[in-house]
């Protein structure tokens, strides 16, 4: 009872403080989500954002667990060898981070949210004085840090056998998505793999814009897409949202 008090009144001096978790009892579940904010021309995602879309822990573990076997089944379809350099488009506050690079020699991840890679770089090691960039290596896990974004990233030509962006390009507007796959298709290693989860149908909204698996044809050729599956979600997604199906789409491209 105190402690129901004490939330009370912390959350009547500080609303910004009011857990989530009261914030779900209040709120119906279709309003709960990400939260973004636009800087300049890029929509960017507040770092928790994520974690919050998920209506309990459980859920969020649970989810994290769906989307990385996803992303690990795709790979493992396509690729022979393990690959030796992977590349993160977007990586966000590391979410997948550290799973890609578990199975990578090497492992690039690149989001243009200082806010969100400080609070990567927290999470996975430390940079030599370099709060925004570095390697870090934490454990058997290899990676390196860097600010950049999808249309100019700071990475040379031909260097990865494996590009991911999991819901990054959705996020990428109508007049900068050409040059976002360009730069894709420019940093992919000959014989390489781009697995892209993006959104694929409605609902669009200010800060996502779905494509057709046609439109990311077009944009990645002369790749060729390879696979186009399911984004796997946890079992209790659908509950959460308006439609049991998820929009997203794992798509795979590589050349012909
Ligand atoms: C939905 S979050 C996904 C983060 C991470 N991939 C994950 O699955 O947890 C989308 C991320 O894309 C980043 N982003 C937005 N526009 C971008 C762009 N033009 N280039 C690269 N990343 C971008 C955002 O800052 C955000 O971190």
């Amino acid at each position: 009872m105190s402690n129901l008090l004490g939330l009370l009144r912390r959350g009547l001096n500080r609303p910004d403080k009011i857990p989530r978790y009261l914030w779900g009892l209040l709120v119906p579940s279709d309003r709960w989500g990400p939260e973004w904010r636009r800087r300049d021309d890029l929509v960017l995602f507040e770092p928790g954002g994520f974690a919050a879309s998920a209506r309990t822990r459980a859920e969020f573990a649970s989810n994290l667990f769906h989307e990385v076997t996803g992303l690990w089944t795709i790979c493992d379809d396509h690729l022979e060898e393990t690959p030796t350099r992977s590349l993160e488009v977007g990586c966000g506050y590391g979410r997948l981070t550290p799973w890609i690079a578990m199975r990578s020699e090497r492992h690039v991840a690149v989001e243009p949210d200082r806010r969100a890679l400080e609070r990567a770089v927290v999470q996975y090691g430390r940079t030599d004085g370099d709060p925004t960039g570095g390697t870090v290596t934490a454990g058997d896990v290899n990676v390196a840090f860097a600010r950049g974004r999808a249309e100019s990233l700071p990475v040379p030509d031909d260097a990865f056998d494996l590009v991911v962006t999991w819901t990054v390009l959705q996020h990428v507007p109508p007049e900068r998505i050409g040059e976002a796959v360009s730069e894709l298709r420019r940093v992919l290693a000959p014989g390489g793999l781009v697995v892209c989860c993006e959104r694929v149908r409605p609902p669009a909204d200010d800060h996502i814009w779905p494509r057709s698996l046609e439109t990311y044809a077009e944009l990645f050729e002369p790749l060729e897409c390879v696979d186009d599956r399911r984004r796997s979600v946890e079992p209790t997604w659908s509950d959460a949202m308006s439609t049991d199906r998820p929009a997203e789409r794992v798509l795979a491209f590589r050349e012909g």
